[in-house]
């Protein structure tokens, strides 16, 4: 297809706001997609996905669209929808000419959209501007029009309006889309240059991997080169999806499509990375390539022991499919064997977690999540912690955290309130712009320790549920932070140990001293249970001892009850964990660990 009818194009919008129905509503326009055998959400694939309403893996599909006598090529790239994968973003952003700037006509502009904007202005895309759910009878077209105007430049009249569940107005904007996005541009003679901006494992298949080509062209059975790595591969086969995979005789400049080469594990064609012909390799690769970095790390542990080995198995399976997973096993005197996992952020963890839990039927018990911290010793060593429990013993110099650049856009009454919750999480406010009278963009920097776990819950319940968030890394700073260690009778336990900073560590050590009392049972002996910093306590509780004996109220009743007793004794038995001469039911590790 010549470069000059292509247009490649994304739609970008803030969750629920209607993307997954607009882009059903444009393959059956465009008949790539009969009526009849519409599934819905067909760009989402998969069922947690669906489940949970969200886009987690980026796909691209090719559509046919006339305009006037001119056939035209519409390559909709898909991208996904949550700030743990933005950097999947960036690449399928980069992969496309012209954005469709999707929001709903009855909610406004929300941070999430914001943040794509921006990506999508770095990446100097053409901005579609629309609003969607016209037909709602609560739609503000009006009003939400002209936020959209003041916010990308543009008229109020240039925000088309749209539905993607009446069809009202698609046909339009897909003309739009052939008359303003810009044809692809590139090399056509040059060494071959492809962008990967997916990666899926595909059980039948193996790898299939989505690329725009840049310069040149790729063909079926030619062996390629991948820049980052130099591993080559052949090229088994090449197409385009639409919407099922349609193999061709290749894929040249500006054209959008899938690749297989017979690799087994995602790593070995990641996000970002060009493809080049093997035989004629380009001399640069194309900017932008990111290795993932696992941002937030957690122990996984199976309940049940024996479970090790499957936990292994299902961790080694996953990889395949997630270039971002990263594990290494972990033996926690408290925890027994599993393995220490980093993730991209929350909802990445989350995923995993139930992935493993419903596809491999493991029960499993997580450890309070923590991000990565860069330790330097006096002696000038610099030590990487990903487990707070492996802080160095040595005479700390400095500790630096993550940080992040965020967004968050809310009603102006609320300003108040969440600059109080932005504070109490030691964030700096960098900047404050109104979209209107009535609404209000606020950017912070904030730690990523802070935001991570349960900043949104709290600014949700603070705006009544109007604010939005989005965010992205931005680098590293020092921070005065600590690790408190949670003993039982002088022994640490190591799955408890956290690290935080000073000003929280002693309302960190009494919660977790507090949990700790109410959910031990009492022993023969009297358990103290301490928060410490190094060798100093900071708080303390005490689990008095027991006095009566299981069997006391049986003296002189009938034996069977006794035997009874004593089994179930022995059952709870095989559950307890021993810390030091203490038992510590399971349950009690699950019970503390858990979040809420
Ligand atoms: P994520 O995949 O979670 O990002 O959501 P999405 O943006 O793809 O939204 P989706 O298409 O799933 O639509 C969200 C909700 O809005 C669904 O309940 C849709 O039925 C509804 N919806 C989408 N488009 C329209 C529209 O044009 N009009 C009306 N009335 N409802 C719509």
């Amino acid at each position: 297809t010549p470069a000059e009818v292509i247009r490649n194009f994304c739609i970008i919008a803030h969750i629920d706001h209607g993307k997954s129905t607009l882009a059903d509503r444009m393959l059956q326009i465009t008949g790539v997609v009969e009526q009849r055998q519409m599934r819905a959400q067909y760009l989402d694939r998969m069922d947690i996905e669906r489940e949970r309403g969200i886009t987690i893996k980026s796909q691209a599909v090719r559509m046919p669209w006339d305009v006037g006598t001119t056939a035209h090529v519409l390559n909709m790239i898909d991208t996904p929808g949550h700030v743990d994968f933005t950097y999947e973003v960036s690449r399928s952003l980069a992969a496309c000419e012209g954005a469709v700037l999707l929001v709903d006509a009855a909610q406004g502009i929300e941070a999430q959209t914001l943040a794509n904007l921006y990506l999508a202005m770095e990446n100097d895309l053409t901005i579609i501007p629309v609003l969607n759910k016209i037909d709602l009878p609560a739609a503000q077209p009006e009003k939400y029009a002209e936020e959209l105007a003041g916010l990308i430049g543009c008229e109020p009249e240039d925000v088309m309006r749209v539905s993607g569940k009446t069809g009202e107005g698609v046909e339009e904007l897909l003309d739009r889309i052939v008359a303003e996005v810009p044809a692809p541009v590139g090399e056509a003679a040059a060494p071959a240059r492809a962008m990967i901006f997916d990666s899926v494992y595909d059980t039948y298949r193996g790898v299939v991997t989505y690329v725009r080509v840049v310069d040149g062209s790729l063909s079926p059975r030619e062996k390629i080169s991948m820049m980052s790595t130099k591993a080559t591969h052949e090229l088994l086969e090449i197409g385009v999806i639409s919407p099922e995979p349609v193999p061709s005789q290749g894929l040249g400049v500006g054209e959008v499509g899938y690749l297989i080469t017979g690799v087994k594990d995602v790593r070995q064609s990641r996000v970002g990375d060009t493809v080049t012909g093997a035989g004629r390799m380009a001399e640069q690769a194309l900017g932008g390539y990111k290795d993932p970095r696992p941002m937030v790390f957690s122990g996984l542990y199976p309940i049940d022991g024996s479970d090790y080995p499957i936990l292994r198995d299902a961790l080694d399976k996953l990889k395949l499919n997630d270039a971002a997973l990263v594990y290494e096993p972990e033996t926690s005197a408290a925890l027994g064997f599993g393995f220490r996992v980093g993730f991209l952020g929350m909802l990445h963890l989350e995923i995993v977690r139930e992935r493993l839990e419903r596809e491999f039927d493991l029960d499993l018990i997580s450890t309070l999540p923590n991000v990565v911290y860069q330790v330097q010793l006096d002696d000038g060593t610099e030590v990487e912690v990903t487990n707070p429990s492996e802080f160095p013993g040595g005479k700390v110099a400095s500790i630096t955290e993550p940080v992040v650049r965020a967004t968050i856009l809310a009603p102006s009454e609320f300003i108040g309130s969440i600059m109080e919750l932005c504070q109490s999480r030691r964030g700096t406010l960098k900047g404050m712009d109104y979209l209107s009278p009535e609404r209000v963009e606020m950017r912070y920097t904030l730690p990523l320790a802070e935001i991570v776990f349960d900043f949104f819950d709290a600014l949700k319940s603070r705006t009544k549920g109007y604010a939005s968030l989005d965010y992205e890394n931005d680098g590293e700073q020092v921070a005065d932070l600590v690790k408190v260690d949670i003993l039982l009778q002088g022994d640490t336990v190591d799955a408890f140990s956290s690290i935080v900073h000073r000003d929280k560590a002693y309302a960190y050590g009494v919660m977790m001293a507090g949990k700790l009392k109410d959910l031990i049972p009492r022993q023969q002996f009297e358990v103290p249970i301490q928060a410490a910093i190094g060798s100093r306590v900071i708080a303390r509780e005490t689990i008095r001892a027991i006095r009566k004996d299981v069997l006391a109220k049986c003296y002189g009743g009938d034996i069977s009850r006794k035997r009874k007793l004593l089994e179930k004794q022995k059952e709870g038995k095989k559950r307890m964990k021993m810390v030091g001469s203490v038992e510590v039911p399971q349950e009690a590790f699950i019970a503390a660990l858990s979040q809420d």
